[in-house]
């Protein structure tokens, strides 16, 4: 029997009553009032319980994750290339940037290559399929920074230039169809080879640090005269071949603004990669790129 039905039928029972009728009928609201009662406090209860069930079976409890999450890092040359910057920002220089696809120009004939010229095999350049053919390259050297440099501002200067360069080269252990190099470039007053000589030493034992020195070899690139190869001595007496240096040829000062009887500079430009595979021991280039976090994250 349903509950409305049973109120009902004790209702019409109640009228039958011959005495008593007002008691039992208040007697009988009075019961139906707490029932109710008691039975809105129990779904207070229980709507409470099941609140409480469901947040425990919800709960996110962060303190249960041991291990922290792997982070990333930069990678190895990236961590040259800033350690670098940091060096010679403390000697005075300020980093400046160029384009990695460059024109024929700025890459070689702002730096005294004419078209032709033999200078110009030594870079097994990659052109690109724009302009007029091979107007137009992806960057061989760091040098054409140079030219942007004295284009837009004026002396005195004193800038690197650190970026990625391409060159048709078969990957193997030390070679790399693309490679970073660090260009330096300074024009100021009376600058001399032994100018250049000095900032080379510096850098030496700023970089490797102390016990490691400098040395400049007889060398030919067609935008610096005298031109040099520079080499690092290990504190064991052997040496390292780094990059190329000189003093900026006069007419790579003048094509490019700048007063060659008012200024002189030097330059040098020295690979990334193999510094960095002499840093931390690295046997091969292409280990570099395969993006192998067990590699990477060694350093
Ligand atoms: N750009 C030259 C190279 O890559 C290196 C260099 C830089 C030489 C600056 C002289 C001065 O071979």
């Amino acid at each position: 029997m349903a509950g409305g039905n049973a109120l009902g039928v004790i209702r019409s029972l109640i009228g039958k009553l011959e005495r008593d009728k007002p008691l039992v009928g208040r007697a009988l609201s009075e019961a139906v009032a707490q029932i109710k009662a008691a039975a809105d406090a129990r779904s207070v209860e229980l709507a409470e319980i099941m609140r409480r069930d469901l947040l425990e079976a919800e709960r996110l409890d962060l303190t249960e994750l041991h291990e922290a999450p792997p982070l990333g890092r930069l990678h190895v040359i990236t961590q040259t290339q800033q350690r670098l910057e940091d060096v010679f920002c403390a000697m005075g220089y300020t980093v400046a940037e160029g384009p990695e696809i460059e024109t024929e120009w700025h890459n070689f004939g702002a730096l005294n290559f004419p078209p032709g010229h033999p200078a110009r095999d030594m870079y097994d350049t990659l052109y690109v399929d724009h302009g007029p053919p091979g107007s137009t390259l992806l960057r061989t050297h760091t040098s054409p920074v140079q030219v942007r440099v004295m284009e837009n501002q004026s002396p005195p200067l004193y800038v690197v230039a650190p970026g990625r360069c391409y060159r048709q080269d078969t990957a193997d252990a030390t070679h790399m169809p693309v490679f970073h190099q660090i260009e330096g470039l300074v024009v100021d007053d009376g600058i001399t080879l032994g100018d250049l000589a000095g900032a080379i030493e510096t850098f030496t034992t700023a970089y490797f640090g102390p016990g490691f020195t400098s040395r400049l070899r007889p060398s030919y690139f067609p935008f610096t005269e005298p031109s040099a190869e520079f080499d690092v001595q290990r504190p064991d007496g052997t040496w390292l071949e780094l990059g190329g240096c000189g003093v900026v040829h006069p007419s790579v000062l003048e094509v490019c603004g700048v007063d060659p009887e008012r200024w002189s500079g030097f330059a040098f430009g020295f690979g990334i990669d193999r510094l960095a595979m002499l840093r931390y021991g690295i046997g091969d280039l292409r280990d570099l790129w395969t993006n192998d976090v067990r590699f990477l994250e060694q350093f």
